[in-house]
């Protein structure tokens, strides 16, 4: 369709914005297992474990991983546009020290009025989920909230087909967050088929960039965990078309 608005385009990028509230009401939460991924814990407490800094958590739902970097000596900020997550992630963070969720768009994270830089940025299913027309905005403020040298890890889906609004290519992940960001790893995932961890990492300062080199040192920037290893973690909604 040429020159006009697809109706049915609009209507599937509406479905996806609304989605992720209503399979929070509807209790239809696959990737809400409560436990933190082995690649995770790999980069936090591996034997190229991070020194401990500061840490943003996109798309963090219900907050386990925010709890469980908060627990393992981290600054934790959880960013998440569903109400009945955030909900449950303050309860769950209750009485956790440094650690503390945000309700908001991560395709619009300047105006949540959190404060950088940040040291480690995770996303568990949320980046692949996003329209692809959003992304640059998703990775505009990434940069913009951490310091050179910081780490960005994503668990995404792999695109099942040119037109299918959900997952991400290797290539786009190398591409999209260029010259910001610079792939270190990959680790393959298992389940769903393509789906992998992603790990990049903040290149040097641009005249663009007021971050300073003063934040701590990620001891393991280098050495991204074991590429040997694989998840089976189920992680954002199913393409319903696949
Ligand atoms: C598949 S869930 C994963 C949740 C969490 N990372 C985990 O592993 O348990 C993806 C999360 O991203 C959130 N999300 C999706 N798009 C978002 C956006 N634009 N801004 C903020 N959160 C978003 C959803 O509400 C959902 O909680």
């Amino acid at each position: 369709m040429v020159g006009a608005v697809c109706p049915v385009r609009v209507a599937a990028l509406m479905w996806w914005r609304h989605a992720y509230r209503w399979m929070y009401r509807t209790g239809r939460t696959p990737w809400d297992t409560g436990v933190t991924p082995p690649e995770v814990v790999e980069l936090i407490e591996g034997p190229a474990a991070l020194v401990p800094g500061r840490t943003l958590d996109l798309g963090c739902g219900t907050g386990t991983n925010v709890r469980y970097l908060a627990e393992h000596g981290w600054e934790a900020t959880g960013v998440d546009a569903v109400p009945a997550a955030i909900d449950r992630a303050t309860a769950k963070l209750g009485g956790v020290a440094n650690a503390r969720v945000v309700l908001g768009d991560v395709t619009e994270i300047e105006r949540l009025g959190l404060a950088g830089p940040f040291d480690l940025v995770l996303d568990i299913g949320c980046f692949h989920s996003m329209e692809r027309r959003r992304r640059p905005a998703y990775v505009a403020g990434v940069v913009s909230l951490t310091r050179p040298g910081a780490l960005l890890f994503i668990f995404a889906f792999a695109r099942r087909g040119a037109l299918r609004p959900l997952g991400v290519t290797s290539s786009e992940m190398a591409t999209g967050f260029a010259p910001w960001f610079e792939p270190v790893g990959r680790i393959r995932g298992t389940s769903p088929p393509g789906a992998a961890w992603y790990l990049l990492r903040r290149a040097s300062a641009t005249p663009s960039d007021p971050q300073a080199e003063s934040r701590p040192g990620s001891r393991g920037a280098t050495h991204p965990p074991s590429p040997a290893a694989s998840s089976s973690h189920d992680s954002g909604p199913h393409d319903p078309g696949a």
